[in-house]
């Protein structure tokens, strides 16, 4: 049994779609959670930036003596998380292990499509996961920039503008005849039904935080690491104001958030 509390972090909200596995899987587990909310969308930045970032949001976490770190971000895990996670002494777990082998267990036709951030569809991580796990997979990708402005912005299904932008993304995709799609950025499952309803309902859709919540529990019961007793606790930081945090937080919950949130200066992790 391992007491210490689970870190995760995004760029921004995008992470709590992992939260929201991770609490229902994993009920007992403290939680922090930091959402670097001041400097949020990391997709168009550099992969250097990107680490940079990373590497201070992981330090941040650390302050709490946390077990394990999960970079609840899409652009984070692709974008030399590999490179850093060695400076570590505790696990820190991206979201594209679990996707691409969620993605390649799920594709009947051997096609499977990646959405992302730009930093995201630039890398070659996915391409390489998915083909450890399953040789002669094809893969087509695309970037979509404008979704997590759109969905930072509170927008939802039945909104004209994300539905077209939706539309004009997915359209090439949709014609590749990918049977499965990696929904490659952690924010893009509140916008689920949007992109079903351009993909159809026989595309499966992979949500990379919610495989990822499913396989921290299988690795920490297999390391005996996990925390038994009472429902776990929750804690949520964020990079910018707090204002409006609970009611977009509940979105990507799914439920009101209970635990603590608090506003952290960045140069406190900025050292
Ligand atoms: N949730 C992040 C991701 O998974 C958002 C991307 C961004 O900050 O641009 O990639």
């Amino acid at each position: 049994m391992d007491l210490r509390p689970i870190g995760v972090f995004d760029s921004g909200l995008g992470g709590l779609t992992c939260v929201k596995k991770l609490i229902e899987v994993l009920p007992n587990e403290d939680i922090i959670y930091f959402g670097d909310t001041g400097r949020v969308p990391y997709g168009g930045r550099s992969r250097e930036t990107i680490k940079k970032y990373a590497r201070q949001d992981i330090a941040f976490l650390q302050s709490f003596d946390v077990k394990a770190v999960v970079a609840a971000c899409g652009t984070v895990s692709t974008n030399g998380l590999g490179e850093i996670s060695g400076e570590y002494r505790i696990p820190i777990r991206g979201v594209v292990r679990a996707a691409a082998e969620a993605a390649a267990r799920a594709t009947r036709n051997g096609r499977v499509g990646l959405i992302g951030t730009k930093a995201s569809i630039r890398s070659t991580v996915y391409d390489d996961m998915l083909l450890a796990a399953r040789p002669g997979v094809s893969i087509f990708k695309r970037a979509c920039p404008l979704f997590v402005p759109l969905v930072e912005d509170g927008r939802g299904p039945g909104d004209r503008v994300l539905e077209l932008v939706a539309e004009e993304y997915l359209r090439d995709m949709l014609n590749s005849g990918v049977d499965t799609l990696i929904m490659g950025c952690t924010h893009y499952p509140i916008i689920r039904d949007v992109i079903a309803g351009v993909m159809g309902p026989d595309v499966t859709l992979i949500d990379p935080g919610a495989e990822t919540a499913l396989a921290l529990r299988g690795e920490l019961e297999a390391g005996g690491a996990l925390r038994e007793g009472d429902t776990g606790t929750r804690r949520y930081f964020v990079s910018d104001s707090t204002e409006d945090f609970g009611a977009a937080a509940s979105i990507f919950l799914g439920s009101h958030v209970e635990g603590d949130v608090e506003q952290i200066s960045l140069d406190e992790i900025l050292r």
